[in-house]
């Protein structure tokens, strides 16, 4: 039985101030749920007062980038080993914002996968279709480039480990989510590329409202939560949601 996972990506939000109480939330709340791991991915300068504050909870840290490079002259990057001294968990890597803003390839995100591992950190390998793709019926072609990459690289057994996300980029932050059938087609196909035990979440304006129904679906496993993780009672109630009913 695959372990539910809800990770929230804070992306690029947050304060000392504002942080620590959500984190206390989260922290005590998350316990409770049965079942289901609950991790955050917080910016970097962030991790530990998260780390602090989420200590003898089970609530895992996770980073939203890592370097590809060992330490080294690389001004401006953070290396895995450093993630893993601030005792994350999880590393997003090929966030379709990377992908898009900061030009990073299949090749250089196939490389922090395997820094991550490296270092025994869980990646947490993001894939997904632009609108214009899904529109031309590209979607499976894309997201299995993407994925190719990686396991070319590093393996299917990576993935005994590695978790994925499917997040579909126009549904990213724009209130539109895939709907349940969309969602399903794409992580059976996935699914078939990597090992049965392998964590596939689905990430795209998950919300307490719509959580249910997409974790409901047979290969989804958990979910990647942007906007509504920086809200605690709502990261907590889709926790909630991803509770197995049976
Ligand atoms: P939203 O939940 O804000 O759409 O973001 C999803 C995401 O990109 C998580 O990595």
């Amino acid at each position: 039985m695959r372990t539910r996972l809800v990770a929230g990506n804070w992306k690029m939000h947050g304060s000392r101030a504002e942080n620590g109480p959500r984190l206390k939330a989260i922290a005590q709340a998350a316990p409770a749920i049965a079942g289901v791991e609950c991790a955050v991915c917080v910016p970097f300068p962030y991790l530990a007062q998260a780390a602090e504050a989420l200590a003898g909870s089970g609530v895992a840290l996770g980073a939203q980038n890592v370097s590809e490079h060992e330490p080294g002259a690389w001004t401006g990057e953070v290396c895995a080993s450093m993630l893993a001294d601030f005792g994350c968990r999880y590393a997003i890597v090929g966030h379709s914002e990377r992908r898009q803003h900061f030009g990073e390839s299949d090749r250089q995100v196939a490389a922090k996968f395997g820094a991550a591992l490296a270092h025994g950190l869980v990646p947490i390998l993001c894939v997904g279709e632009t609108l214009a793709e899904r529109e031309a019926g590209r979607t499976g072609e894309v997201v299995g480039r993407q994925l190719e990459a990686v396991l070319e690289r590093a393996g299917r057994q990576a993935f005994a480990q590695a978790v994925i996300a499917y997040e579909p980029v126009w549904a990213i932050g724009t209130g539109k989510t895939a709907t349940p059938a969309m969602v399903q087609e794409v992580h059976a196909l996935l699914r078939e590329q990597v090992l049965p035990q392998t964590r596939i979440l689905y990430g795209g304006s998950v919300k307490a409202a719509n959580a249910a129904a997409l974790f409901a679906l047979p290969d989804v496993d958990g979910g990647l939560i942007g906007g509504a993780s920086l809200v605690a009672e709502e990261f907590l109630a889709i926790a909630r949601a991803a509770q197995r009913k049976d």
